[in-house]
């Protein structure tokens, strides 16, 4: 793609829809049926932690059965074939990503298969459930082990890695993502203050469409590999 060397890719919960994990907000979305409050802050961590830990057990279990798409796996041939400076960074707590080929990954929210321990810091994989709070792998204490996910309220991980590349990218591209939670719904205007092109994929218009500069509305399943296509220069 002409005059474009560096890429920055945001994704949010849609990129992951076709592959049946279920988005936030929307119809069926998991903020219809559950309160943030109750499961996804620290202090509902420290007011009653199984009711927090069964909550992702259940989330973890679900990702077994789940596959990537062809929107995951586009990002994972992008990874392959850009030879310019990409980063993927990615609002999504599921493996989909990574499974689909995608190397230079960002878990800006933290991720789903991975816990880290309040007492001493560890952070650890862990494939089965937390509930019950299972012991520490480094240092053997129970009940201190929390998900590895960024609640509301806390730092998203890694915004000095992600900042500079906004910062220096040529285009920035989003991805299934409805802009609603900051400071990742901020970044389109980063991008543009800095002077990067954007662009926008979701299914429909988003709290953020306004200020992207190109919007295609469209499922990822067949946007992201078709985008990825003209990045490349393999369209047909
Ligand atoms: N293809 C493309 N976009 C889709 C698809 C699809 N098949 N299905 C849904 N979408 C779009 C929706 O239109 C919506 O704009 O994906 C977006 C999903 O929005 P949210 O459910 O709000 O998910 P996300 O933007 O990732 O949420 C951000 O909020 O609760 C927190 O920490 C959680 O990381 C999450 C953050
Ligand atoms: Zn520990």
């Amino acid at each position: 793609m002409k005059d474009v060397r560096d890429i920055v890719v945001l994704t949010g919960a849609g990129i992951s829809a076709e592959s049946g994990v279920p988005t936030f907000r929307g119809p069926d979305g998991l903020w219809e049926g559950q309160r943030v409050e109750d499961v996804a802050t620290p202090e509902a961590f420290q007011r009653n932690p199984d009711l927090v830990l069964n909550f992702y057990d259940q989330r973890r279990a679900k990702l077994r059965a789940v596959e990537p798409n062809p929107a995951h796996l586009a990002l994972g041939r992008l990874d392959a074939e850009w030879k310019g400076r990409l980063l993927i960074v990615t609002q999504n707590v599921d493996d989909l990503h990574e499974r689909g080929g995608a190397k230079r990954l960002l878990h800006m929210h933290g991720e789903l298969k991975s816990g880290w321990c309040l007492a001493c810091g560890a952070r650890h994989v862990f494939e089965g459930k937390m509930a019950g709070g299972p012991p520490c792998p480094a240092c053997e204490t129970s009940g201190h082990v929390r998900p590895d996910i960024v609640w509301f309220g806390e730092m998203p991980y890694r915004m000095d890695e992600i900042d500079a590349a906004i910062a220096t990218c040529d285009l920035f591209v989003s991805i299934g993502t409805s802009g609603a939670v900051y400071p990742a719904a901020g970044f389109v205007q980063s991008a543009r203050h800095y002077g990067a092109r954007t662009l926008e994929l979701n299914l429909d218009p988003s709290e953020g469409s306004i200020f992207f500069e190109e919007s295609r509305m469209g499922r990822a399943g067949e946007l992201v590999p078709r985008w990825v296509d003209e990045v490349l220069g393999t369209a047909s």
